[in-house]
């Protein structure tokens, strides 16, 4: 179980937590998030896809974007943005803290917007609004 400091960081576990692997679902604070290696750095990203809620742990990490597994939208890990051609928000993405002690999902750890300084709930069902589909189609 995840571990709140004072601080309000949560830890998530061991610096070597992801071992070899690209993706890794986590739960912190109640949210499900998804560990995401992008070269050398670990970035935090919720898990459901912004646009029709597919399980992002499903997908894969390929030069730094993460993509969808359902429809093959991919995601910028820099800053979550979405790739050309679709229209819905970017991807939430939380800074990872990795301390002597272990890595944390840091206090207003967003990356991109006020918006994003927590992670969300889980979505209903396991699914978000099919708004934003891919233009054209
Ligand atoms: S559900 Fe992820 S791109 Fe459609």
């Amino acid at each position: 179980m995840a571990e709140r400091d004072p601080a309000g960081r949560i830890r998530l576990g061991p610096n070597d937590l992801l071992g070899d692997r690209d993706l890794l679902p986590v739960a912190a604070g109640g949210h499900r998030l998804l560990l995401v290696r992008a070269g050398a750095r670990i970035v935090a990203a919720e898990r459901a896809c912004p646009h029709e809620g597919a399980d992002l742990a499903l997908g894969r990490c390929v030069a730094g974007r993460l993509l969808c597994p359902r429809h093959q939208a991919s995601f910028d890990l820099r800053d979550g943005a979405v790739s050309p051609g679709w229209s819905f928000r970017a991807l939430r993405l939380f800074a990872i803290e990795a301390a002597p002690d272990g890595l944390w999902l840091g206090t207003g750890s967003d990356l991109h917007g006020p918006d994003a300084a927590r992670p969300g709930p889980p979505p209903p069902g396991g699914h978000e609004s099919s708004a934003g589909r891919k233009a054209g189609r």
